[in-house]
Protein backbone atom coordinates (compact mmCIF):
# COMPACT_ATOMS: atom_id res chain seq x y z
CA UNK A 1 0.00 0.00 0.00
CA UNK A 2 1.35 3.61 -1.16
CA UNK A 3 2.32 5.69 2.09
CA UNK A 4 1.73 9.23 2.44
CA UNK A 5 3.28 11.97 4.66
CA UNK A 6 1.47 14.89 5.17
CA UNK A 7 3.34 17.96 6.40
CA UNK A 8 0.47 20.61 7.65
CA UNK A 9 -1.68 22.57 10.07
CA UNK A 10 -3.48 21.38 13.21
CA UNK A 11 -6.28 23.49 14.58
CA UNK A 12 -8.62 23.63 16.88
CA UNK A 13 -11.71 25.14 14.94
CA UNK A 14 -14.15 27.22 17.11
CA UNK A 15 -17.20 27.41 14.83
CA UNK A 16 -20.28 29.86 15.40
CA UNK A 17 -22.79 29.03 13.05
CA UNK A 18 -25.69 32.17 12.28
CA UNK A 19 -28.27 33.67 9.79
CA UNK A 20 -25.41 35.95 8.52
CA UNK A 21 -22.45 37.66 9.75
CA UNK A 22 -22.64 40.77 11.74
CA UNK A 23 -21.80 44.33 10.18
CA UNK A 24 -18.82 46.55 11.46
CA UNK A 25 -19.95 47.63 15.07
CA UNK A 26 -22.85 45.37 15.25
CA UNK A 27 -23.89 42.82 17.63
CA UNK A 28 -26.33 40.07 16.45
CA UNK A 29 -27.03 36.47 18.09
CA UNK A 30 -25.77 33.11 16.50
CA UNK A 31 -27.77 30.15 16.64
CA UNK A 32 -25.30 27.55 17.62
CA UNK A 33 -21.33 27.39 18.51
CA UNK A 34 -18.76 23.76 18.82
CA UNK A 35 -15.16 23.21 18.79
CA UNK A 36 -14.15 20.85 16.90
CA UNK A 37 -10.96 19.51 15.26
CA UNK A 38 -9.49 21.08 12.33
CA UNK A 39 -6.36 22.64 10.20
CA UNK A 40 -6.10 22.25 6.55
CA UNK A 41 -3.13 19.36 7.15
CA UNK A 42 -4.56 17.68 9.91
CA UNK A 43 -8.15 17.64 7.80
CA UNK A 44 -6.31 16.12 4.64
CA UNK A 45 -4.71 13.06 6.96
CA UNK A 46 -7.55 12.72 9.14
CA UNK A 47 -9.11 12.39 5.20
CA UNK A 48 -6.84 9.79 4.03
CA UNK A 49 -6.94 8.12 7.15
CA UNK A 50 -10.87 7.40 7.15
CA UNK A 51 -10.89 6.38 3.53
CA UNK A 52 -8.02 3.49 4.60
CA UNK A 53 -4.58 5.13 3.66
CA UNK A 54 -1.59 5.03 5.14
CA UNK A 55 -0.77 8.03 6.64
CA UNK A 56 1.57 9.91 9.25
CA UNK A 57 1.09 13.79 9.85
CA UNK A 58 3.84 15.62 10.70
CA UNK A 59 3.03 18.58 12.68
CA UNK A 60 3.27 20.43 15.84
CA UNK A 61 0.42 20.88 18.73
CA UNK A 62 1.03 22.95 22.16
CA UNK A 63 1.41 21.29 25.68
CA UNK A 64 -2.40 22.28 26.28
CA UNK A 65 -6.08 20.27 25.98
CA UNK A 66 -6.62 20.94 22.20
CA UNK A 67 -3.47 19.50 21.04
CA UNK A 68 -4.17 16.57 23.36
CA UNK A 69 -8.13 16.46 21.28
CA UNK A 70 -6.00 17.24 18.01
CA UNK A 71 -3.68 14.24 18.05
CA UNK A 72 -6.30 11.81 19.51
CA UNK A 73 -8.80 13.04 16.68
CA UNK A 74 -6.21 12.30 14.33
CA UNK A 75 -4.72 8.92 15.82
CA UNK A 76 -9.39 8.20 16.06
CA UNK A 77 -9.13 8.49 12.25
CA UNK A 78 -6.00 6.16 11.68
CA UNK A 79 -3.67 8.62 11.09
CA UNK A 80 0.22 8.07 12.64
CA UNK A 81 0.50 10.69 14.79
CA UNK A 82 4.14 9.91 16.42
CA UNK A 83 6.02 12.37 15.20
CA UNK A 84 3.81 15.18 16.24
CA UNK A 85 5.39 17.17 18.88
CA UNK A 86 4.61 19.38 21.07
CA UNK A 87 5.50 23.36 21.03
CA UNK A 88 6.12 26.35 24.11
CA UNK A 89 3.39 27.98 21.96
CA UNK A 90 -0.45 27.13 22.16
CA UNK A 91 -1.86 24.77 19.52
CA UNK A 92 -3.20 26.59 16.50
CA UNK A 93 -6.99 28.12 16.64
CA UNK A 94 -9.48 28.37 13.96
CA UNK A 95 -12.42 31.10 14.71
CA UNK A 96 -15.30 30.02 11.79
CA UNK A 97 -18.22 31.68 11.56
CA UNK A 98 -20.62 29.88 9.00
CA UNK A 99 -23.34 31.24 7.47
CA UNK A 100 -27.46 29.83 6.90
CA UNK A 101 -26.19 29.36 3.50
CA UNK A 102 -23.17 27.10 4.46
CA UNK A 103 -20.34 29.74 3.11
CA UNK A 104 -17.82 29.81 5.89
CA UNK A 105 -15.25 32.76 6.84
CA UNK A 106 -12.09 31.67 8.97
CA UNK A 107 -9.59 33.35 10.91
CA UNK A 108 -6.66 31.48 11.78
CA UNK A 109 -4.16 32.04 14.70
CA UNK A 110 -1.36 29.87 14.12
CA UNK A 111 0.60 29.23 17.45
CA UNK A 112 2.14 26.40 17.40
CA UNK A 113 1.84 25.81 13.70
CA UNK A 114 4.84 28.67 12.96
CA UNK A 115 7.49 26.42 14.87
CA UNK A 116 7.61 23.76 12.35
CA UNK A 117 10.87 25.06 11.05
CA UNK A 118 13.62 22.66 9.06
CA UNK A 119 14.87 21.50 12.17
CA UNK A 120 12.02 19.80 12.88
CA UNK A 121 11.88 18.37 9.47
CA UNK A 122 15.20 17.44 9.49
CA UNK A 123 14.69 15.59 12.78
CA UNK A 124 11.73 13.94 11.41
CA UNK A 125 13.48 13.04 7.30
CA UNK A 126 13.04 9.43 7.56
CA UNK A 127 9.61 9.58 7.48
CA UNK A 128 9.34 11.96 4.39
CA UNK A 129 12.27 9.46 2.71
CA UNK A 130 10.05 6.39 3.33
CA UNK A 131 7.12 7.97 1.80
CA UNK A 132 5.60 7.58 -2.14
CA UNK A 133 3.28 10.85 -1.54
CA UNK A 134 3.92 14.19 0.24
CA UNK A 135 1.19 16.20 0.69
CA UNK A 136 1.76 19.74 2.27
CA UNK A 137 -0.05 23.46 2.13
CA UNK A 138 0.82 26.97 3.13
CA UNK A 139 -0.69 27.07 7.38
CA UNK A 140 2.89 26.54 8.23
CA UNK A 141 6.22 28.86 7.58
CA UNK A 142 7.08 29.39 3.75
CA UNK A 143 10.58 28.61 3.96
CA UNK A 144 9.51 25.40 6.19
CA UNK A 145 7.06 24.45 3.01
CA UNK A 146 9.92 25.23 0.49
CA UNK A 147 11.87 22.94 2.13
CA UNK A 148 9.74 19.84 2.48
CA UNK A 149 8.97 20.27 -1.29
CA UNK A 150 12.47 20.63 -2.00
CA UNK A 151 13.57 17.41 0.15
CA UNK A 152 10.43 15.19 -1.12
CA UNK A 153 11.74 16.31 -4.80
CA UNK A 154 15.43 14.91 -3.55
CA UNK A 155 14.22 12.08 -2.80
CA UNK A 156 12.47 11.37 -6.19
CA UNK A 157 8.49 11.49 -3.98
CA UNK A 158 5.24 12.49 -5.74
CA UNK A 159 4.49 15.77 -4.04
CA UNK A 160 1.01 17.50 -4.27
CA UNK A 161 0.73 21.81 -2.76
CA UNK A 162 -2.57 22.89 -1.70
CA UNK A 163 -1.76 26.57 -1.53
CA UNK A 164 -3.74 27.44 1.14
CA UNK A 165 -4.39 29.99 2.65
CA UNK A 166 -3.24 31.51 -0.60
CA UNK A 167 0.49 33.19 -0.33
CA UNK A 168 2.44 34.40 -3.36
CA UNK A 169 5.06 31.43 -4.05
CA UNK A 170 8.47 31.20 -5.22
CA UNK A 171 9.45 29.52 -8.33
CA UNK A 172 11.46 27.11 -6.41
CA UNK A 173 7.87 25.65 -4.90
CA UNK A 174 5.97 25.68 -7.81
CA UNK A 175 8.69 23.94 -9.37
CA UNK A 176 8.90 21.38 -6.96
CA UNK A 177 4.92 20.66 -6.70
CA UNK A 178 4.29 17.93 -8.70
CA UNK A 179 0.79 18.32 -8.80
CA UNK A 180 -1.20 22.03 -7.45
CA UNK A 181 -4.43 21.86 -5.97
CA UNK A 182 -5.90 25.42 -5.44
CA UNK A 183 -9.31 27.29 -5.88
CA UNK A 184 -9.79 29.96 -8.08
CA UNK A 185 -8.92 32.56 -5.64
CA UNK A 186 -5.92 31.07 -4.65
CA UNK A 187 -4.71 30.78 -8.75
CA UNK A 188 -4.79 33.77 -9.39
CA UNK A 189 -3.46 34.79 -6.07
CA UNK A 190 -0.24 33.00 -6.78
CA UNK A 191 -0.03 33.72 -10.30
CA UNK A 192 -0.98 37.39 -10.29
CA UNK A 193 -3.76 36.70 -13.25
CA UNK A 194 -7.25 36.98 -13.58
CA UNK A 195 -9.25 34.00 -13.03
CA UNK A 196 -13.17 34.65 -13.75
CA UNK A 197 -13.52 32.20 -16.82
CA UNK A 198 -12.26 29.07 -17.79
CA UNK A 199 -10.18 30.55 -20.31
CA UNK A 200 -8.29 32.92 -17.59
CA UNK A 201 -8.51 29.99 -15.63
CA UNK A 202 -6.50 28.32 -18.17
CA UNK A 203 -3.90 30.76 -18.84
CA UNK A 204 -2.67 30.95 -15.36
CA UNK A 205 -2.29 27.14 -15.29
CA UNK A 206 -0.01 27.19 -18.15
CA UNK A 207 1.98 29.86 -16.30
CA UNK A 208 2.45 27.08 -13.53
CA UNK A 209 3.00 24.25 -16.17
CA UNK A 210 5.72 26.66 -17.61
CA UNK A 211 7.03 26.70 -14.30
CA UNK A 212 7.45 22.62 -14.21
CA UNK A 213 4.18 21.84 -12.26
CA UNK A 214 2.93 18.53 -13.81
CA UNK A 215 -0.74 18.56 -13.09
CA UNK A 216 -3.21 21.57 -11.83
CA UNK A 217 -6.87 20.57 -10.51
CA UNK A 218 -8.65 23.65 -9.55
CA UNK A 219 -11.94 23.49 -7.43
CA UNK A 220 -14.41 25.37 -8.42
CA UNK A 221 -16.96 25.09 -4.97
CA UNK A 222 -20.67 24.04 -5.90
CA UNK A 223 -19.47 23.70 -9.70
CA UNK A 224 -16.71 21.00 -9.79
CA UNK A 225 -13.49 20.90 -10.74
CA UNK A 226 -10.80 21.87 -13.99
CA UNK A 227 -7.75 18.86 -14.27
CA UNK A 228 -5.31 20.80 -16.37
CA UNK A 229 -2.17 19.40 -17.96
CA UNK A 230 -0.13 19.98 -20.80
CA UNK A 231 -1.86 18.05 -23.01
CA UNK A 232 -5.24 18.39 -21.78
CA UNK A 233 -8.19 20.56 -20.09
CA UNK A 234 -11.08 18.14 -18.32
CA UNK A 235 -14.07 19.46 -16.38
CA UNK A 236 -15.41 17.34 -13.38
CA UNK A 237 -18.66 18.32 -12.11
CA UNK A 238 -19.63 18.51 -8.79
CA UNK A 239 -22.55 16.36 -7.23
CA UNK A 240 -25.97 18.24 -6.90
CA UNK A 241 -26.28 18.22 -2.13
CA UNK A 242 -27.55 20.76 0.14
CA UNK A 243 -24.61 22.54 1.67
CA UNK A 244 -24.71 23.12 5.29
CA UNK A 245 -20.82 23.86 5.95
CA UNK A 246 -18.14 24.10 3.53
CA UNK A 247 -15.66 23.91 5.99
CA UNK A 248 -12.88 21.63 4.70
CA UNK A 249 -14.82 21.42 1.60
CA UNK A 250 -11.17 21.27 -0.38
CA UNK A 251 -9.22 19.48 2.38
CA UNK A 252 -11.98 16.03 2.04
CA UNK A 253 -11.37 16.39 -1.58
CA UNK A 254 -7.60 15.84 -1.18
CA UNK A 255 -7.80 13.43 1.18
CA UNK A 256 -10.52 11.61 -1.29
CA UNK A 257 -8.31 12.20 -3.93
CA UNK A 258 -4.82 11.00 -2.81
CA UNK A 259 -6.54 8.03 -1.05
CA UNK A 260 -7.64 6.94 -5.51
CA UNK A 261 -4.12 8.16 -6.66
CA UNK A 262 -2.81 5.92 -8.78
CA UNK A 263 0.02 6.30 -11.28
CA UNK A 264 -2.11 8.03 -14.36
CA UNK A 265 -5.19 7.98 -12.78
CA UNK A 266 -5.96 11.41 -11.99
CA UNK A 267 -9.19 11.51 -13.00
CA UNK A 268 -10.32 8.99 -11.69
CA UNK A 269 -8.96 10.12 -8.49
CA UNK A 270 -10.52 13.20 -9.14
CA UNK A 271 -13.96 11.66 -9.51
CA UNK A 272 -13.50 10.26 -6.01
CA UNK A 273 -12.11 13.20 -4.29
CA UNK A 274 -15.37 14.65 -5.50
CA UNK A 275 -17.74 11.98 -4.22
CA UNK A 276 -15.78 12.48 -0.64
CA UNK A 277 -16.30 16.29 -0.94
CA UNK A 278 -20.12 16.45 -1.54
CA UNK A 279 -20.61 14.38 1.78
CA UNK A 280 -18.14 16.09 3.47
CA UNK A 281 -20.14 19.80 3.12
CA UNK A 282 -23.87 18.20 3.86
CA UNK A 283 -22.32 18.01 7.35
CA UNK A 284 -21.04 20.13 10.10
CA UNK A 285 -17.34 21.00 11.21
CA UNK A 286 -14.57 20.23 9.55
CA UNK A 287 -12.93 16.67 10.37
CA UNK A 288 -16.16 15.39 12.06
CA UNK A 289 -17.61 15.93 8.56
CA UNK A 290 -15.43 13.37 6.76
CA UNK A 291 -16.88 10.20 5.46
CA UNK A 292 -15.20 6.74 5.91
CA UNK A 293 -14.35 5.06 3.04
CA UNK A 294 -17.95 2.70 3.39
CA UNK A 295 -19.83 5.95 3.31
CA UNK A 296 -18.42 6.93 0.09
CA UNK A 297 -18.98 3.65 -1.83
CA UNK A 298 -22.50 3.64 -0.42
CA UNK A 299 -23.17 7.21 -1.85
CA UNK A 300 -25.76 7.41 -4.26
CA UNK A 301 -25.56 11.55 -5.53
CA UNK A 302 -26.90 13.32 -8.74
CA UNK A 303 -24.26 15.25 -11.05
CA UNK A 304 -24.84 18.68 -12.18
CA UNK A 305 -24.98 18.87 -15.13
O1 LIG B 1 -9.75 24.16 5.38
C1 LIG B 1 -10.48 24.31 6.56
C2 LIG B 1 -9.55 24.57 7.71
O2 LIG B 1 -8.93 25.82 7.55
C3 LIG B 1 -10.25 24.65 9.06
O3 LIG B 1 -10.39 23.40 9.67
C4 LIG B 1 -9.39 25.64 9.83
O4 LIG B 1 -8.71 25.09 10.91
C5 LIG B 1 -8.45 26.26 8.81
O5 LIG B 1 -7.19 25.77 8.93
Amino acid sequence: MKKVVVVGSINMDLVTMCQRVPKAGETIFGDRFFQVPGGKGANQGVAMGKLGTKVTMLGKVGEDSFGNDLINSMKNSGVNTDYIERSKNSTGIAKIIVEANGQNRILVVSGANMDVDKEYIDRHIDVIKDADIVVTQLELPLPTVEYVLGKAKEFDKLTILNPAPAEPLNEKIIRSSDIIIPNETELSFITRMPTDTDEEIKAACEKLLDIGVKELIVTLGSKGSLHINREKSQFHSAYMVKAIDTTAAGDSFIGGFVKALNKNNIDEAIEFGTKVSAIAVTRIGAQSSIPTLKEVNEFQGVKRS
